[in-house]
């Protein structure tokens, strides 16, 4: 989230969200309320994504965790995108250590070679493969920067679209959108953990004071909640916003800088892979404090993908819809991303170390977490319905 100074807003007064009545009668108190209690996992069922597509040029494999599992990554002859179980059905090697050749898949170990979808096609010391020395086969889309992958049942894959995220320049050819990748982190606790934070703005003030300068207010603007085909949405308006000069959101923003705007800060769930923070959406100032026609548009936005149960790939891309060729611009969004998801990274961690052992219902809770309690309940009911 780009650096906001709430003082500077017109024709708006920020309200206290955080009721200190909700206390130990707070929403988090709901028996068994995700993401702390055990034996729960993360939605299976979805379209994640494995990797970004220029992680895996021709050539070459690449291996990635996910859901507990080794997946190897390759591309065929064709140049599409396969995926795998990462383990060679002879002696269990890591295939990713292999290479691929004519557009086959090859062990390093004792060179069996696999196709695209996984049967084994040649063992250099003769025989013919049995058609039971085959890989699982995941089901793979590559759109926009992402390779997806389906870790969960691949039927149910054929019959669930990728999210629709054309309004932020993420589906298709992105037309009209800068799309920058930023570095994919390792993070070192549960994916809801993750989750949580990004719905919970009452951090900034703590673990970003010094990265989102001028942003530690945002939390005490009261959020509007709006669900729809598409996405729940959390979200805070800023009328009469002025971006001060020499502030980071007048650098990264030009179109806004100095003049009063309206704009929209909002956190969006996509579906348990994708969520993203605007950063922000800036709209013409119309009738003193009404969005106008579009501006400009920033999106950060976080990419989940559960490595096991304790750990997360945390990818993240920055979207934005104006001066797609300023490079400076780009290099200043992924380094302020960068640097604000490995503070929360550091953090989250800390709380993972315990997850195992702590009560969630004795979590206490108040209105500035309402946004990421509710999350909480669209991803239970996603795994309610798994197990159900
Ligand atoms: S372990 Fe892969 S060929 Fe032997
Ligand atoms: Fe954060």
């Amino acid at each position: 989230m780009a650096s906001i100074r709430l003082e500077r807003q017109r024709g708006h007064a920020a309200e206290p969200a955080n009721d200190p009545r909700a206390g130990a009668e707070g929403e988090g108190d709901s028996p068994g309320m995700y993401p702390l209690q055990a034996s729960r996992s993360y939605p299976r069922e979805q379209w994640y994504v494995a990797a970004y597509r220029n992680e895996l040029p021709a050539g070459k494999p690449l291996g990635r965790e996910i859901f507990g599992e080794p997946v190897v990554l390759f591309r065929s002859d064709s140049g599409e995108a396969a995926a795998l179980s990462g383990l060679c059905v002879h002696r269990f090697m890591p295939l990713a250590g292999g290479q691929v050749t004519g557009g086959k898949l090859v062990c390093p170990y004792h060179g069996y070679a696999y196709g695209a979808d996984g049967q084994c096609v040649h063992i250099p010391t003769g025989g013919k493969p049995s058609p039971h020395a085959k890989l699982r086969h995941y089901p793979v889309i590559e759109d926009g920067p992402f390779i997806w992958i389906w870790p969960g049942t691949a039927e149910k894959a054929a019959n669930t679209p990728l999210p629709d995220l054309r309004d932020i320049g993420l589906s298709g050819d992105g037309e009209g959108w800068r799309v920058d990748t930023a570095e994919r982190l390792d993070l070192d606790a549960r994916p809801a953990l993750l989750v949580d934070n990004l719905f919970d703005l009452s951090h900034i003030a703590f673990i970003h004071l010094q990265s989102l300068p001028g942003a530690e207010g945002l939390a005490l603007i009261p959020p509007v909640f709006d669900r729809t085909d598409v996405r729940f949405r959390v979200g805070r308006t800023l009328p009469g916003f002025v971006a001060e000069p020499d502030t980071a959101i007048a650098r990264t923003m030009p179109l806004i800088a100095g003049r009063p705007v309206f704009v929209s800060l909002h956190t969006d769930f996509y579906s348990p892979a994708m969520i993203n923070s605007s950063g922000p959406w800036a709209y013409e100032l119309v009738d003193g404090n009404q969005p106008g026609a579009p501006i400009a548009k920033i999106n950060f936005v976080h990419i989940v993908t559960p490595k096991n149960e304790t750990a997360t790939h945390y990818f993240n891309v920055v979207s934005r819809d104006f001066d797609l060729d300023d490079e400076d611009i780009s290099a200043q969004l992924v380094a302020q991303t960068d640097r604000v998801r490995k503070e929360d990274a550091v953090w989250i961690a800390q709380i993972e170390k315990y997850a195992d052992r702590l009560d969630v219902r004795k979590e206490i809770s108040t209105k500035a977490d309402e946004g990421a309690l509710k999350v909480r309940r669209v991803l239970q009911a996603l795994i309610e319905a798994e197990e159900a």
